[in-house]
């Protein structure tokens, strides 16, 4: 536990093609902390990809499944380093468990980049048919302030290379004493 009684682990969250499994894995090398991708694990767990669960149960329920993994996660080890889904802080009981887990950093980027990076993409069951920037404007504009709200950090992401995203994360956490 740290000064402000939070696990010690550090949370990456933001928006889809924001760059979390990329950040996390090199903030993995930087901290010499162990990486845990929640989308990674709950595919694992279910033995379908993300896209399947959507498709078979619905939204609602992998957000369930999200839920009982945060739940889980609260007793782990801790020092360890999470890469969660875009979805994840949407519920408050999330945003709370996030909190309760580590320092959150919010991973702040644009429909624009989202677009430059997420586009073709099959992967992400929200982003698909018509009008997908439609669709990122949009997610973008009704999570943003839920993003804000679970964050410790914020870091632009904008225009930036993953290593310069590292080193303003690693910068900010020192300055939070007990952070890393
Ligand atoms: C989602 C983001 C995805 C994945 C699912 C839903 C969202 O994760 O959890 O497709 O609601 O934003 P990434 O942010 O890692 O793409």
């Amino acid at each position: 536990m740290n000064v402000e009684g939070k696990r010690d682990n550090v949370i990456l969250i933001g928006f889809m093609g924001s760059g979390k499994s990329t950040t996390g894995i090199s903030l993995s090398y930087k901290l010499q902390r162990t990486l845990a991708d929640t989308d990674k694990m709950i595919e694992r767990q279910e033995g379908r990809s993300i896209s399947e669960i959507f498709a078979e149960e619905g939204e609602a329920c992998f957000r369930e499944k999200e839920t009982e993994l945060l739940e889980k996660l609260k007793s782990g080890s801790g020092g360890q380093i999470f890469s969660v889904g875009g979805g994840t802080p949407l519920r408050e009981e999330n945003r709370r468990l996030l909190k309760e887990l580590g320092t959150v950093i919010y991973l702040e980027v644009s429909p624009e980049t989202v677009w430059t990076r997420l586009k073709g993409d099959t992967t992400r069951p929200l982003l698909q048919g018509d009008d997908p920037m439609r669709k990122i404007r949009t997610l973008l504009e009704e999570r943003e302030e839920l993003y804000r709200d679970a964050a410790d950090i914020i870091i632009p992401v904008d225009g930036k290379k993953p290593a310069q995203v590292v080193d303003e994360i690693v910068k900010k956490l020192k300055q939070r004493e007990g952070a890393i």
